[in-house]
C-alpha cells in the first residue's frame, strides 16, 4: 500500500504516470507525487460520486455513463495510450466534463495508487479472458485483486463484472463469493443476461453481434 511504499518509489510512479498523462490528452489525470495515493474526493471536490472502470477500452461505455451521470466523475483506467486519446478525442467531441483517464496498468493498483473506500461504483467490461489454461495467470481476477476491489470500494459499492467467457464468470463469482465483502445481488452465482437501460461497450456489441450471451455478475460491497 502507498501509504508504507518508500517515498523513492512513490515518486517514480508518479513521475511516470504524470508523463503518461501528459501524452495522454487534456482528460488523461495528472498526477504528481503529493497526492499520491491518488483521492477522488480531493483531486474532485466538486463531485460527491466516483466510479471506476478498468480497461475502458476506446470508452464508449465511459461516455455513455458519463453522459447519463453527470453527478458521477468517472474514472477510466486503460493501459494503451492509444484508446485512451482517442476516447478523450470523442469526450471532448461530445462536451462530457466528467471522464478522467488513468493510463496504467491495473497490476499498480497493488503498488497503493488509490485511497480506500473512495468509489461508489466500479465496472470491468469485457476483461481479456486469456482461454488457453497457460495465459489465465494474466486474467485480472484473484483473491488479492478482489481484496484490493474490496479495499477501493466505499460502502453500497456497486460492482459489475461482464464478459461473454463462461468459465471467467464462474471463476470470477468463486473469487467474489469466497469474500464477505461483495454480496452477490442476484443470489449465490448467479448471473443475468441483460441489464435494460445499461450502456454497451464495445466489445459487448461485438459479441452480441455473434450471437454471444454475455454474463454480468453485480455485487454490492458489505
Ligand atoms: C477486451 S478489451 C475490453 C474493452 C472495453 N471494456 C469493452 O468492453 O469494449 C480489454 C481492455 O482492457 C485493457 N487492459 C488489459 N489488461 C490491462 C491491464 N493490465 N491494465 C489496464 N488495462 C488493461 C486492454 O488494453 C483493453 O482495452
Amino acid at each position: 500500500m502507498a501509504q508504507t511504499l518508500p517515498v523513492a518509489i512513490q515518486e517514480k510512479l508518479a513521475r511516470i504516470l504524470a508523463l503518461k498523462a501528459k501524452r495522454g490528452g487534456e482528460f488523461a489525470l495528472p498526477f504528481d507525487k503529493d497526492n499520491f495515493p491518488l483521492s477522488v474526493a480531493r483531486q474532485f471536490p466538486e463531485y460527491q460520486k466516483f466510479a471506476l472502470e478498468i480497461g475502458c477500452g476506446w470508452g464508449e461505455f465511459t461516455r455513455a455513463s458519463a453522459a447519463q451521470n453527470t453527478d458521477v466523475m468517472h474514472l477510466a483506467v486503460e493501459k494503451k495510450l492509444a484508446r485512451v486519446i482517442s476516447s478523450g478525442r470523442d469526450q471532448r467531441r461530445e462536451g462530457l466534463a466528467n471522464i478522467r483517464y488513468l493510463i496504467l496498468d491495473v497490476a499498480w493498483f497493488f503498488e497503493g495508487i488509490f485511497a480506500e473506500q473512495q468509489f461508489n461504483a466500479i465496472t470491468i467490461n469485457f476483461p481479456d479472458p486469456w482461454p488457453k489454461a497457460r495465459h489465465h495467470k494474466h486474467r485480472f481476477i484473484s483473491s488479492e485483486f478482489v481484496a484490493e476491489l474490496a479495499r477501493l470500494a466505499a460502502k453500497d459499492c456497486l460492482l459489475t463484472f461482464a464478459t461473454d467467457n463462461y468459465a471467467y464468470a464462474r471463476e470470477a463469482m468463486q473469487a467474489f463469493e469466497a469474500t464477505d465483502a461483495f454480496k452477490n445481488m442476484q443470489g449465490p452465482f448467479l448471473a443475468s443476461c441483460e441489464i435494460e437501460g445499461r450502456p454497451r461497450s464495445f466489445f459487448e456489441t461485438l459479441h452480441r453481434n455473434e450471437g454471444a450471451l454475455i454474463y454480468f455478475l453485480r455485487y454490492l460491497k458489505a
